[in-house]
């Protein structure tokens, strides 16, 4: 019986520059250290199965020749896609099963999507015993979630694939990482789901009717996430914050935020953080903070940052996760069978 083969791609939050990003602006993005895992193992029939109960699916099956098509459900869509686009440049006769789990809730904006196109990219190429660089599996996993979603930066596959903390240009024209390691920031849920493409539908309907304004915020976020690389590069977490803030005010004059973000970011920074802002397309998902970094003294970080979390906890949901984890890999049994 054939060995299955297990790839994981790590969840993301942006840091800087969404919306603008979808318009040739950069953006700041951090992969954190909660996994998709996908297993995928070759079964001698011509058949696909899948198995995602985390996205909502328990058992699917279809003919490898009848990939695609309309009305897929939710949970598959990727994943099918992809296969079917896998196929199209390398033909099989034998089929797979596919099985996914993953570390998080497809509700906090972390990316589940994009996380599970590519933990499945890099475990299907692997199982078939066919060599993929960084770069192929990108533009297989974008042009995937294009297909799917219809609109997209493809920053969260660039996060998935490469981990770390990032600065991103569309469609992939600048991965430039930017630090190894984990940042100073507090995550909080606002307990509501964002639904990113009808968020990136209604700013580029805004930006039709009023191109300069829009454009004028987008350049100024450009310049944001800019300085923001800067700030990261030399671990000045004090203007990184400030920054933060400003990006906050840009997206309010969007119209991309929530009275609940809107809170959260307010709580945070009454708490002490050095500035704060919504993570992603608004409206709800996530915010970030960061936490006052006492080089010299950690014992009064920690204490700094307890004072936020409990902030935090107390207005919406206490994320505790760490930032710039590591992109896409094989898991152990997978390493070993290759
Ligand atoms: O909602 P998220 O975390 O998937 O972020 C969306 C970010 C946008 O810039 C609004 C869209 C995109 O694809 O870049």
């Amino acid at each position: 019986m054939a060995l299955g083969i297990t790839a994981s791609a790590p969840g993301k939050l942006l840091l800087f520059g969404e919306h603008a990003v979808v318009y040739g602006s950069p953006c700041i993005v951090s992969a954190v250290n909660q996994r998709l895992f996908v297993t995928v193992t070759l079964n001698g029939e011509n058949v696909f199965h899948l198995s995602a109960p985390d996205l909502g699916l328990t058992a699917y099956s279809k003919n490898i020749d009848t990939l695609g098509g309309k009305g897929l459900p939710t949970g598959v869509r990727f994943i099918e896609v992809l296969y079917k686009r896998f196929l199209a440049t390398h033909p099989q006769i034998r089929g797979i099963d596919v099985v996914t789990k993953s570390d998080f809730s497809s509700s906090f904006g972390f990316g589940s999507s994009s996380a599970a196109t590519v933990a499945f990219a890099k475990a299907l190429f692997t199982a078939y015993n066919i060599p993929v660089d960084k770069r192929r599996l990108f533009e297989i996993c974008y042009q995937t979630v294009l297909e799917v979603q219809g609109v997209g930066s493809g920053f969260d596959v660039a996060s998935a694939i490469w981990g770390g903390t990032l600065y991103y240009v569309s469609p992939g024209k600048v991965i430039e990482p930017l630090v190894t390691g984990n940042l100073p920031l507090v995550v909080g849920y606002t307990g509501v789901k964002a639904d990113t493409p009808t968020l990136v539908r209604q700013v580029a309907e805004h930006r039709r009717r009023q191109p300069k304004i829009i454009q004028g915020l987008f350049s100024q976020i450009t310049t944001i996430a800019t300085r923001a690389r800067e700030a990261l590069l030399v671990g000045d977490f004090k203007t990184v914050g400030f920054l933060m803030n400003e990006n906050q005010l840009l997206l309010n004059e969007l119209g991309v935020s929530s009275a609940k973000l809107d809170l959260l970011n307010k709580k945070a920074v009454e708490a002490g953080a050095w500035g704060a802002k919504l993570s992603g397309a608004g409206g709800g998902d996530c915010m970030i903070a960061v936490s006052p970094m006492y080089k010299n003294d950690p014992r009064q970080s920690k204490t700094e940052r307890r004072k936020i979390e409990k902030e935090i906890d107390c207005y919406g949901e206490l994320m505790k996760v760490d930032l710039g984890a590591e992109g896409v890999r094989l898991e152990e049994d997978a390493k070993n069978n290759n």
